[in-house]
């Protein structure tokens, strides 16, 4: 395992082998999931594989019925970006699988990616369709500053993976951007948003973190 930075990144051309969405985790399950926030580098090589095969992803939403659709959408959420679709945890991995549907310029509002932000678990991400600039952001007393030299564009068919404690945030999305994300195993139970670089960051608990409030609400009621 070696650890993944903000230069893990790859791009292929011409055919792969991953006909199916079971080959694509059959591969997924072969790479390193441990410990909480590593990701395998193998990991990025296999998402640009698998944007090669667009109908794989096609396929697979298709095969989406009301029924499954009924209990898929328990785990998808909207947020002010984009519409995040679950597509599979591995329960004993315990990776899991989106696709980012970003919302088109004029529905999309203030927040969640497109802010500087980190998150609770390190992630690998491939652009399906679309595209968007990179940024990342360093934190000192003084607030945040962006790292310039590490912005980057990505198109359809690049990869990239992300620590969960870099912050970043993405500009200049395309109309009709699709990405497919791996998260790591979480690594902790809040996230950093920062809606002014020179402010401290809001805390976004996710519902483990939050159930210690939940509790004590429940007893003394
Ligand atoms: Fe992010």
């Amino acid at each position: 395992m070696i650890p993944i930075s903000e230069s893990s990144f790859y791009s292929t051309q011409g055919s792969s082998l991953l006909r199916s969405f079971d080959k694509f985790l059959s591969r997924l399950s072969r790479l390193k999931w441990s410990p909480p926030g590593s990701i395998d580098p193998g990991l990025v090589c296999l998402l640009a594989e698998l944007a090669n095969e667009r109908a794989v992803i096609g396929n697979l939403v298709e095969s989406w019925d009301t029924e499954d659709l009924e209990k898929r959408q328990l785990r998808c959420h909207e947020t002010s970006t984009h519409y995040k679709w679950f597509v599979y945890y591995h329960k004993h991995l315990r990776y899991r699988i989106w696709l980012h549907q970003y919302k088109d310029t004029e529905a999309r509002q203030p927040g969640y990616a497109e802010v500087p932000h980190n998150h609770r678990y390190s992630l690998a991400s491939v652009v399906l369709r679309g595209g968007f600039e990179h940024r990342y952001f360093a934190r000192d007393v003084a607030g945040l500053s962006e790292i310039e030299s590490e912005r980057r564009f990505y198109v359809t068919g690049e990869a990239y993976a992300l620590e969960w404690q870099k912050l970043h945030m993405l500009s200049a999305l395309r109309d009709h951007t699709l990405t497919l994300v791996v998260e790591s195993p979480v690594v902790r139970n809040f996230s950093e948003a920062f809606y002014d670089v020179r402010s401290q960051p809001v805390l976004f608990h996710d519902f483990v973190g939050l159930h210690p409030r939940l509790a004590e609400a429940t007893r003394t009621w």
